[in-house]
């Protein structure tokens, strides 16, 4: 088995770079980056190949339809700063280039596993459903949105290739830190009280979000791998929580008691609530989340080498 991941030097891609290597021993697992939010560190202890190019290029896919073979394209790479707001730039990247992959999966009859997002769904009322409130607040989700349309279309049209999309919803844990300020919330809270400073949030901290742990992440990503079926699925939780909530976790591992500092949202395209319904997941590709968003955080600050104190 050959797997390509692109934005394999990301949070996601590096973590499903080495889950793919421990899982497919045999396998050949290249990462195709352009490292501009991904890191050579995120990559050590891969064993496989990197490939450095755009892959919004359509010359890159040219050259990589002649001189490899995929059994698999996990795609990961994308601009992921959700407030750029350049959207010739981010159509370009995020939805134009779904169109040279699709083309190479083609080729090589591969399968295609690729990343969506929950910002397809705006501030449409939770939970979100696959096939509804389709209303993103912002080019990046708007950019996502475009690639399921390319990737559905092409599922109309080429059953025989599968391809399966997910929209994750707030992804966190290892790996994350050289996304620097689009880390996750869990991250920025942890780095601010870590650094003796209180945790600064948005008035008035109540604001929710599907938070889902790296590993359910990584564990939909296999499961996709071994489904025989085409669709765009959310990956996600199913719960909604705070802002608030996340500083009382790390409030209560940590041994700190912090207050948040609340300030002003400066967006006028924020997500304020979200909540994925994950039935489609759990019935066609037989996802079920494993951690809560206390396992999740706990297990992350242990490998971030924290002593967990409660
Ligand atoms: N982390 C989350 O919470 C979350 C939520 C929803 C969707 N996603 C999606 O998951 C995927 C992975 O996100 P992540 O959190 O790992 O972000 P990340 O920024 O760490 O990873 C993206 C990777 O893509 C690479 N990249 C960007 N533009 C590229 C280009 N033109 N050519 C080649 N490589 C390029 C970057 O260098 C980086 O390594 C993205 O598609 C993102 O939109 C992430």
């Amino acid at each position: 088995m050959r797997f390509l991941i692109t934005g394999g030097a990301g949070f996601i891609g590096s973590n499903l770079a080495k889950a793919l290597e421990r899982f497919y021993p045999e396998a050949k697992v290249y990462v195709l980056d352009d490292f501009s939010s991904g890191h050579f560190k995120n990559l050590i202890g891969f064993k496989g190949q990197v490939i450095t190019g755009d892959l919004s290029d359509p010359s890159l896919w040219e050259w990589l339809k002649e001189k490899f073979h995929f059994d698999a394209v996990f795609h990961q790479g994308a601009i992921t700063d959700t407030t750029v707001q350049d959207q010739k730039r981010m159509l370009l990247v995020n939805s134009d280039s779904m169109r040279y992959i699709l083309d190479a999966c083609l080729y090589w009859r591969a399968k295609l596993i690729y990343a969506s997002s929950a910002g397809v769904y705006g501030n449409s009322p939770p939970p979100m459903r696959e096939e509804e409130g389709l209303v993103p607040e912002n080019v990046y989700g708007f950019s996502k949105l475009m690639m399921d349309h390319i990737a559905l279309d092409f599922i109309k049209e080429h059953s025989e290739i599968k391809v399966i999309g997910f929209r994750y919803f707030n992804v966190y844990g290892q790996g994350e830190h050289y996304k620097g300020k689009t880390a996750s919330m869990v991250y920025q809270l942890y780095r601010q009280i870590k650094e003796g400073r209180r945790p600064r949030l948005f008035k008035w901290g109540e604001q929710k979000r599907d938070w889902v742990y790296i590993e359910d992440v990584i564990r939909a990503n296999l499961l996709a791998l071994e489904k025989d079926l085409s669709g765009v699925f959310n990956i996600a939780t199913g719960q909604a929580r705070s802002f608030n909530e996340i500083v009382d976790i790390l409030n209560r591992y940590l041994g700190t008691s912090y207050e948040p500092e609340y300030f002003d949202c400066p967006y006028d395209f924020y997500q304020s609530f979200t909540q994925a319904d994950i039935s489609r997941a759990k019935e066609l590709l037989g996802y079920e989340p494993q951690y809560s968003l206390e396992e999740g955080i706990r297990e992350y600050l242990e490998r971030l080498g924290e002593d967990i104190r409660a």
